[in-house]
């Protein structure tokens, strides 16, 4: 979690580090902190506690020049969120500075050891006692600050991503990567570094992403230099990022969540863009294509992810099961990942994330393939760490998700489910033509629903008010409409902090129905499918309880509608595609109660939008 941005080159540092940190924020913002070499050769270091806002003010009316800095923003694991805690760390002479973002696990030990040699830490962060062992490492061997980085990186266990700056050094950043994403960008004559490419987009498209244990040492007036924990070089591998700047910003929106919902339509246009051609019925997935053997021959497939991803995982299991009658396993990342799994070279993984730098996803997938696995990765950062360590895969190129609670990368990933599940029918001819071109053609006309769909924003604000109130929701849906009900639950709760938890429901009369009173508002997916008339019946019973209803309907209903306190109406679609329309009204309901309630949709509170811990 933890964002990390660095400079050197010409131009005055500070402005380019703190635009770095607002693109970062999504990673943490806990504290905020920034260290600066300035033309007298001082080496100064601000921090505060809470948002790069608070930081900006913090250093208001301050001498920021300086043309090498490195900057952080944090989301804490080690240590509370205090100024004590925030990064950069000093050494113990004040002439190192260090960002990190990862966790040393053998820190206690390290910090036992350079204890008992007489240093006293200032802060109770794993990150401090790197930067005191690189400088001790320094003195001690008499060292240059690349030497003293490798050496010290050699007895840390855990995942890092760091930058470094010397006083002694003022030309120099050291930065190095294990398990954590960190990106160069090469300018003319300037070197940036982020822990993702969108606050270097606008300086350079020239990116290198540094793999495991390397070391990048960016020097003034040379080239990049890329050398492992032993010295060892390797040429930089520059790959040309192109990114749309406008996807960044708000664009008029007060939140980026908003916008983020109201970017679907045109996303899941881009996602499915040379994708599907409805006038040849065509499903063209390069992946597929490149790979089809592998993944027409396996014995099942196992989908690993989290969160959100998790629930379009769930997703993807009933399209492929239903469309290719291959047997499909959906996993925790975190679970699968200690629970020796049973798998082997016969079994496809499909890895889901977002961000692709999700630890618990990645570390899955790292298992799977030592087991032989064929792994198939769906994510949406270009050029992310598990988008690399997979065989081969789909993006689902919705564009950058900055609003920590994910929206167009779940109908992003579940449209790239049902492209996958529809491309592997073909190729196995378990779907007859007819339905396959139903489905290719509903599919098509998805972003102008979803269009529709965004009209009902202001009634969906209106209902909001009403529910403030509550300290508890349930969601109910069935078939494909139960993930749907999970993420819808998911969604409220992180960002109103209301309890709310997602059922299949038929399963609400095994438990969860003694929860059911006049305060208990249940948000029911009873849209026309195959099961229409079984949600009917779970209405009737919440009814009975005086439980207040919220009912997502299709165009025309009439039995639910009479039955319900409040309805959203659907356009129809195929039951299948249902969740990429239904996903939308949850997603504006949990937005809007949010707002209301006065949080911070955008930065809910404990939570980072990229897990890089576990
Ligand atoms: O980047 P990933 O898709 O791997 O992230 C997985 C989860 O951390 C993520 O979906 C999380 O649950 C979101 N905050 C949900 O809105």
């Amino acid at each position: 979690m933890c964002g990390i941005v660095g400079y050197l080159g010409e131009r005055e540092a500070y402005p380019v580090l703190l635009k770095g940190l607002k693109r970062l924020e999504y990673r943490g913002y806990d504290s905020a902190g920034m260290a600066l070499l300035n033309p007298r050769g001082e080496l100064s270091i601000y921090k505060t506690k809470g948002k790069v806002a608070g930081l900006e003010s913090f250093v208001n009316g301050q001498d920021m020049s300086g043309s090498n800095g490195i900057a952080h923003t944090r989301w804490a694991t080690h240590g509370e969120p205090c100024t004590e805690n925030a990064h950069p760390h000093a050494s113990p002479s004040g002439r190192l500075a260090l960002v990190h973002n990862g966790i040393i696990e053998n820190y206690a030990t390290l910090k036992n050891k350079l204890q008992a040699k007489g240093y006293a830490f200032r802060s109770s962060t794993d990150t401090e006692v790197l930067v005191y062992l690189i400088e001790y490492i320094q003195q001690k061997e008499h060292t240059d600050l690349l030497t003293a980085v490798q050496l010290a990186l050699r007895v840390v266990v855990g995942a890092y991503a760091i930058a470094v700056i010397d006083r002694e050094h003022p030309d120099m950043i050291v930065a190095a990567r294990k398990s954590s994403p960190l990106v160069v960008g090469i300018g003319e004559e300037e070197f940036f570094l982020a822990s993702d490419a969108t606050p270097l987009v606008e300086y350079t498209k020239k990116m290198v992403y540094l793999k495991d244990e390397e070391v990048a040492v960016l020097q003034r007036g040379k080239e990049l230099r890329i050398v492992d924990l032993h010295n060892i070089q390797t040429t930089p591998e520059i790959q040309e990022v192109e990114m749309d700047l406008t996807q960044l910003e708000k664009g008029g929106f007060p939140h980026f969540m908003l916008k983020e919902i109201f970017d679907q339509p045109d996303c899941i246009s881009d996602c499915m863009r040379g994708r599907i051609q409805p006038a040849e019925m065509r499903v063209f997935l390069s992946a597929v294509e490149e790979h089809k053997e592998r993944l027409l021959q396996a014995r099942r497939y196992v989908i690993i992810a989290c969160g959100t991803s998790w629930h379009a995982a769930l997703i993807g299991k009933q399209l492929i099961e239903h469309f290719c009658r291959i047997p499909v396993e959906v996993a925790y990342a975190s679970e699968f990942r200690y629970a020796e799994p049973v798998i082997g070279a016969e079994d496809v993984v499909i890895a889901i994330s977002q961000s692709g730098e999700t630890a618990d996803t990645l570390a899955a997938v790292e298992q799977a393939k030592r087991q032989g696995a064929f792994i198939y990765g769906i994510c949406n950062n270009v050029g992310s760490s598990i988008a690399r360590a997979t065989h081969t895969g789909s993006y689902i190129h919705v564009g950058p998700e900055v609003g920590v609670a994910s929206t167009k990368a779940f109908t992003g990933q579940v449209t790239v489910l049902t492209l996958l599940a529809l491309t592997l029918s073909r190729e196995k001819k378990t779907m007859d033509d007819q339905l396959f071109e139903k489905i290719i053609r509903e599919l098509s006309l998805i972003p102008g629903k979803m269009k529709q769909l965004l009209t009902l924003n202001e009634s969906i604000a209106a209902l909001a008010p009403i529910f403030t109130y509550a300290r508890n929701f349930i969601y109910l849906g069935r078939g494909y409409s139960y993930p749907v009900a999970l993420e819808g639950a998911l969604k409220l709760k992180e960002i109103s902090y209301i309890h709310a938890e997602g059922y299949p429901a038929a399963e609400m009369k095994h438990g969860p129905i003694a929860l059911i009173d006049a305060e208990m508002p249940v948000v029911v997916i009873a849209v026309r499918d195959g099961l229409y008339e079984k949600v009917l019946s779970n209405i009737q019973e919440i009814k009975a309880r005086q439980g207040k209803i919220i009912a997502l309907v299709t165009e025309g209903d009439t039995e639910v509608t009479r039955l319900a306190d409040y309805c959203i109406t659907l356009p129809p679609t195929l039951e299948c595609l249902e969740p990429l329309i239904a996903s939308i009204p949850l997603q504006l309901l949990a937005y809007h109660i949010a707002v209301c309630k006065g949080k911070n949709v955008d930065q809910p509170r404990n939570l980072a939008k990229s897990v890089t811990v576990e």
